[in-house]
């Protein structure tokens, strides 16, 4: 497949005189792409019913008649000011019961049917005029984004009874799936639930996990009414673009009801604002080596292998606490990464850098007075190389790792150990196996099949899926759960047999302790346990021990259950043993150089701010290297 780039633009923001202009700078540094449309509601429909549509069908005429192919987004981002007049009640409200008020953008609740039923019109109104002209699509702009999935309003209090009605059948079920005995907080209607915010203490774990559960169902009810109504029209491929770790709504969920998954890479805004551990001083002007790549390996999955980098980070951002400039050859190294995990596409955000409002630091591809920016050149350079490079391929990696979106919810609603994170986890693990050189697929939490796998990791899953229970049953090669996975039940209960409940696994979780920093649990051969420890009794094979003699690590077969969650040294250490079991010879690499392997070639990545040697090459600072 040909991989390209693109840009996202504002016509809006600019005099219709300068939009041939900005059009034909585009085309000749390369650019395929350009992503319009997703915050322009205030523009599209003035008033309620007046539609203005010409300016954006001109606007499409101009880039189109330059050759380039249109991503419309649906502006739902951004319900203009009139549309709160319509309805007072679509307000996001916060877990203090407070209103977010106008005046930014991601200001509704998804629970609202009025404001679902106008952003649905208004994406149907877009695909009736622009299919013709129209190569994919966008519903809103990153759901879940400022924190937004969660509303307390009273629209979400009704949906959420109904939800609960149909997810329980009675409130009899619910009462004795939620152990609602404990602290008599037994039910006689749905009538009667609340929400779960504003009690005296912690509401029930299983209520307000059932919430969490609702709250992302709703975010996928949201988008699908979008979707329908665009697929009325038109054929196009559709897409959301999601950002960047977050996870309070199921994006595996919406991702099977469109065509590719996208997302957007901040690399730096990530580093000082988002990304467990980082090294931000060694990684500044780069950001953190793993996390971009993590991300591509998720939406790889959430896309059914179709994905694309929507918003690509060119210069310095306006969000994060600290903003710098981005390491000369580091944007190039951002979009060949992506490639190399499989992006069709790669689109930088912005195009020019607005004069006002929110992001007027926000750097683009041009700089506010439309000279070129840095970034431009280094975007030039890489549609250059694509268009001389061989074509990147894609084949199943070695290693697969499961990531649960509910179980991050799970753990959110009762952490037990401050610090306990799904995220986090996975991502340590992640990382641990990108340092021994190995490439990674994520799968989701109902994989049917880990076949091809030499290794599987399912870390801290909440409870194991129907079909991820069978897959593991029939797999060949090694799986590794643990910490924390398949100890709790989807109600957010202790299972019968104490669990783990992975089969084939003979051993049973006694006494679950959580460890503060400073009090981790030495290992007997390096490195250590942190933040949680099952003690785990039965005929499994000891792998690992703790210094003090409790169990760490242990095996039945080709299932292995790890006990506690493994400082850097000890996952490295024990990865590395499973590796070289399972046929994989890790290869330690030199601190911030990495490796994807796509299909026959292999691309090493070099994030350090030194050169690195790698296969008796060096590669600068930000170098790219195709093996
Ligand atoms: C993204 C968002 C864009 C823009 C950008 C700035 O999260 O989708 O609209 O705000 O961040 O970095």
């Amino acid at each position: 497949m040909k991989r390209t780039l693109g840009v996202c633009y504002y016509p809006e923001h600019w005099p219709e005189s300068r939009w041939a202009t900005d059009a034909a700078m585009m085309r000749d540094a390369g650019l395929t792409w350009v992503r319009i449309g997703e915050f322009a509601w205030s523009r599209l429909e003035p008033a309620p019913g007046e539609l203005r549509l010409d300016w954006l069908a001109r606007a499409i005429d101009v880039l189109r008649g330059a050759g380039l192919r249109v991503v419309l987004g649906t502006p739902s981002a951004t319900p203009p000011r009139w549309m709160l007049d319509r309805h007072p009640d679509m307000l996001a409200v916060d877990a203090e019961g407070r209103p977010r008020r106008f005046g930014s953008r991601r200001h509704y609740c998804f629970s609202h049917e009025g404001y679902r039923a106008e952003a649905a019109r208004m994406a149907g109104v877009l695909a009736e005029r622009f299919a013709d002209v129209v190569d994919a699509w966008q519903t809103d702009n990153e759901y879940g984004c400022h924190d937004t999935t969660v509303s307390y309003s009273d629209t979400a209090l009704r949906a959420f009874r109904l939800w609960l009605a149909e997810r329980y059948g009675t409130v009899e079920a619910l009462n004795e799936a939620w152990g609602n005995v404990f602290w008599s907080m037994d039910y006689d209607s749905f009538d009667q639930i609340d929400l779960p915010n504003l009690t005296v203490t912690e509401p029930n774990p299983a209520h307000a996990m059932a919430f969490r559960r609702f709250s992302s169902d709703q975010v996928a009810r949201w988008n699908a009414a979008q979707v329908a109504a665009i697929r009325t029209h038109s054929d196009a491929p559709i897409s959301h673009n999601y950002m960047g770790r977050v996870t309070e709504f199921d994006h595996f969920a919406t991702g099977r009801q469109m065509e590719i998954a996208t997302w957007d890479s901040y690399p730096m805004g990530f580093l000082l604002d988002r990304v467990p551990e980082g090294d931000t001083l060694a990684y500044l002007r780069q950001g953190d080596p793993d996390f971009q790549a993590f991300h591509h390996d998720l939406y790889r999955a959430v896309g059914m292998g179709r994905w694309w980098v929507m918003e690509q980070q060119p210069g310095p951002v306006n969000w994060a606490p600290h903003n710098p400039a981005p390491l000369p050859g580091i944007v190039r190294l951002w979009a060949w990464e992506a490639f190399a995990h499989g992006a069709e596409a790669v689109c930088f955000f912005r195009w020019r850098q607005a004069a006002h409002a929110q992001e007027r630091f926000h750097a683009g591809l041009l700089r506010a007075d439309a000279a070129p920016a840095p970034g431009l050149a280094e975007a030039r350079a890489v549609a250059a190389e694509l268009s001389e490079a061989p074509e990147v391929e894609q084949a199943q990696a070695p290693v697969a790792l499961v990531f649960d979106y509910a179980s991050q919810w799970a753990w959110e609603v009762q952490p037990q150990g401050a610090g306990f994170d799904h995220f986090a986890l996975t991502f340590a693990l992640y990382r641990a196996l990108r340092h021994l050189g190995v490439s990674v697929d994520v799968l989701p939490p109902d994989a049917a099949s880990l076949d091809g796998y030499a290794l599987t990791l399912v870390p801290g899953v909440l409870a194991l899926s129907d079909p991820l229970r069978a897959a593991i049953e029939a797999a060949e090669g090694l799986v590794l759960t643990g910490p924390r996975t398949a100890v709790t039940t989807p109600e957010m209960a202790t299972p019968e047999t104490l669990g783990p409940e992975v089969p084939g696994l003979e051993a049973q979780a006694v006494l679950v302790e959580t460890l503060p920093p400073g009090a981790e649990r030495p290992l007997e051969r390096g490195g250590a346990i942190r933040l949680w420890l099952e003690h785990l009794e039965g005929t499994a094979t000891v792998v690992e021990r703790c210094a003090d003699g409790t169990p760490a690590l242990v095996r039945s077969g080709r299932r292995l259950h790890l006990a506690g969650w493994p400082d850097a040294v000890a996952a490295e250490r024990i990865l590395g043993d499973l590796l070289r079991e399972a046929g994989v010879e890790p290869r330690p690499l030199p601190e911030g150089l990495r490796l994807r392997r796509a299909g026959a070639a292999e691309y090493a990545f070099n994030y350090a701010a030194e050169p690195r040697e790698w296969a008796g090459r060096t590669l600068p600072p930000a170098g790219v290297l195709r093996l």
